[in-house]
């Protein structure tokens, strides 16, 4: 699926645990300007359920086991991230839900820029006709 890549985060670890990283440029291809979380979601609930129009944004779960729908409006795509050391990066246009399938994972986000509502498309035939537009206009 385009504008959908899984990487890994490199780790060290030692007797004393475990460090994770990523380095921008070499690991990533955007700048990030916000960091963004979510913690303190029961197993069974899920969050998201809206596409941007243009923002990039990295989701590594940094402890327990998210699951994350994807949707480019023609196939869906199941991605399972969980804490040992892979990260999601997902571009414009992407339809996701994000499941927690572990009370208290926790997701960190970078993304590519501000809070704007106004990059958000929250319903969700909006966007299957925008992805459909899209596509014809090509
Ligand atoms: P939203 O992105 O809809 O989160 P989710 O899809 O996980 O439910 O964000 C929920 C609300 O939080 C949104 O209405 C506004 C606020 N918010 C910010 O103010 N800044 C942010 O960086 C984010 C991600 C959300």
């Amino acid at each position: 699926m385009d504008n959908v890549i899984i990487g890994k985060i490199r780790c060290q670890s030692s007797e004393k645990g475990n460090l994770y990283f990523l380095e921008f440029i070499k690991d990533l291809t955007f700048d990030v300007k916000r960091l963004y979380f979510i913690n303190s979601v029961n197993a069974g609930n899920a969050r998201g359920f809206h596409a941007h129009k243009s923002l990039e944004q990295v989701l590594i779960c940094v402890s327990g086991r998210i699951q994350i729908n994807l949707d480019n409006g023609f196939m869906q795509k199941v991605i399972i991230l969980d804490s040992s050391n892979n990260y999601l990066f997902i571009g414009p246009m992407i339809w996701r839900t994000m499941k927690w399938l572990v009370d208290d994972s926790v997701l960190v986000v970078l993304a590519s820029e501000n809070y704007d509502e106004s990059d958000y498309i929250r319903d969700y035939d909006k966007f299957l006709r925008t992805v459909a537009n899209e596509k014809n206009s090509i």
